[in-house]
């Protein structure tokens, strides 16, 4: 089980009991309209289906995605995780509740996950995509030396709309 702990926060995967904070912290229009597959409104609903998926995946052989809560003061306050998990390569995404932004949390988040996806999952390259109107989040990624390699026209389908992504990358080396 991976556990992180910083000055400031933990990362750690998601358990029973963070429903209440993850929906307090989570729903947010702003953290939706800024990703593609959270919902809004967040529900209990949502959190408890999320951290039940959270602890099937965890118990499988060869997981496809590790998504950690970020905790402070016993809250989770925020999300950071791999997803698609192919041979060398995974996506990188993040969210932090609003009271937190601004303060390099997920600057130093996204530094010891990727950290940990070169260094113990043998990852080569980790990537994310990002709407263009995501100026924090391209800064998080760029101060953590990702680059950016594309801009990927109608890539994605959001409340039926097709939206532009840029394409950020950092590799091993
Ligand atoms: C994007 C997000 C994760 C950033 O988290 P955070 O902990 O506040 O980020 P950090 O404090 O580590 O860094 C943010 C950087 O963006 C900068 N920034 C913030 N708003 C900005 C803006 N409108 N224009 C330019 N830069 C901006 C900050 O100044 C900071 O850079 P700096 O350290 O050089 O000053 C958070 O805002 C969030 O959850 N947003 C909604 C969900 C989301 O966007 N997820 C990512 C989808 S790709």
């Amino acid at each position: 089980m991976i556990v992180i702990k910083t000055n400031r926060f933990i990362l750690r995967p998601f358990q029973k009991g963070d429903e209440q904070s993850l929906v307090k912290n989570i729903n947010n229009k702003k953290i939706y309209e800024a990703t593609l597959r959270i919902p809004y409104p967040y529900r209990l609903q949502d959190a408890n289906k999320y951290i039940d998926k959270c602890l099937k995946v965890i118990l499988q052989n060869k997981p496809k995605s590790l998504s950690l809560a970020i905790e402070i003061d016993q809250q989770v306050v925020g999300g950071i995780g791999l997803d698609h998990i192919e041979k060398h390569q995974a996506e990188l995404g993040y969210w932090l509740g609003e009271n937190y932004w601004g303060k390099g949390i997920i600057t130093e988040a996204a530094k010891l996950l990727t950290e940990f996806g070169f260094k113990k999952l043998g990852l080569a390259r980790i990537y994310a995509y990002v709407y263009p109107s995501n100026k924090a989040s391209m800064r998080v990624l760029q101060k953590n030396g990702f680059t950016r390699e594309g801009f990927l026209r109608k890539n994605v389908i959001k409340k039926g709309r097709l939206l532009d992504s840029y394409l950020f990358a950092k590799v091993v080396g």
